[in-house]
């Protein structure tokens, strides 16, 4: 298959993003470049700022300074423009409706022309499309996470944003999310505590500490810096 030479422009770019909470600061001065069909990988200690990246990359949060760019255009995202956009993402823990079925949770993310058929492919690769007719509060936790990845990926998305999908999963269900992330024809971005699936399925990794960007790299780059280690070892001092 013939593939489109790639446009420098093309992705998604956050540029020198700040964002404070009062004295807080959540992000300090944050860059990264998303390249399409890229997996990065946003690491750090727990409170580093990796969900508020998201939420700026999202419009849930607006720097005090910085800009994002989508394809070369300025870019600034408002959350019910999202999916339009090509952006959807999975909420850490579980963000279902319960008063809806898990196939009417999962519609909610679908936006082309074809809904229907959309939420049932995204049901089915994420082996939940059985229970379809069930609400996502009677069934178990790991099978509600893939509820809420067949949610997103629903919408066909260009750049799919995960934050913590392995979060209380098992060894076995996280081996599958590895197989689903590699296999997912989209651009991902993914926030993840659990180091061996972020480090066998990133391309690019960028570490956050206190908000800094400390590191940006492959994960054997990102393996061995000593920031890195330092941050890691700090948080659990
Ligand atoms: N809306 C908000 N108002 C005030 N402070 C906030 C808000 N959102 C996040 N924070 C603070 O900003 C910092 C970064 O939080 P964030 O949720 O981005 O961290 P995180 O890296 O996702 O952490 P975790 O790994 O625990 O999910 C934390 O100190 C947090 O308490
Ligand atoms: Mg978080």
């Amino acid at each position: 298959m013939a593939t489109e030479p790639l446009n420098d422009a093309e992705g998604l770019t956050l540029d020198h993003i700040t964002v404070r909470f009062g004295g807080l600061l959540a992000l300090d001065d944050v860059s990264l470049r998303v390249t399409p069909g890229r997996t990065v990988g946003i690491i750090g200690p727990n409170g580093a700022g990796k969900t508020t990246l998201f939420n700026v990359v999202c419009g849930f949060v607006a720097p005090q300074s910085g800009a994002l760019t989508l394809d070369g255009k300025p870019f600034r995202p408002k959350p019910h423009h999202l999916t339009r956009r090509g952006i959807a993402r999975t909420l850490q823990g579980v963000g279902q409706f319960n008063g809806m079925t898990v196939l009417e949770n999962v519609l909610v993310g679908a936006r082309s022309g074809k809904p229907e058929a959309d939420a049932w492919e995204a049901l089915e690769r994420c082996g939940v499309a059985e229970h379809a007719r069930a609400l996502p509060g009677s069934l178990p936790y790991a099978k509600r996470k893939r509820v809420e990845l067949a949610r997103a990926l629903a919408a066909r998305p260009r750049i799919l944003m995960l934050d913590e999908p392995a979060g209380g999963l098992d060894a076995d269900e996280i081996r599958w999310l590895a197989d689903l992330i590699q296999g997912a024809e989209t651009t991902v971005l993914l926030v993840e505590h659990h180091m061996e699936l972020v480090m066998s399925v990133c391309d690019e990794i960028l570490v956050l500490d206190f908000g800094r960007p400390i590191a940006l790299g492959s994960p054997a780059e990102i393996r061995t810096n000593d920031k890195v280690a330092e941050a890691y070892l700090g948080a659990a001092a």
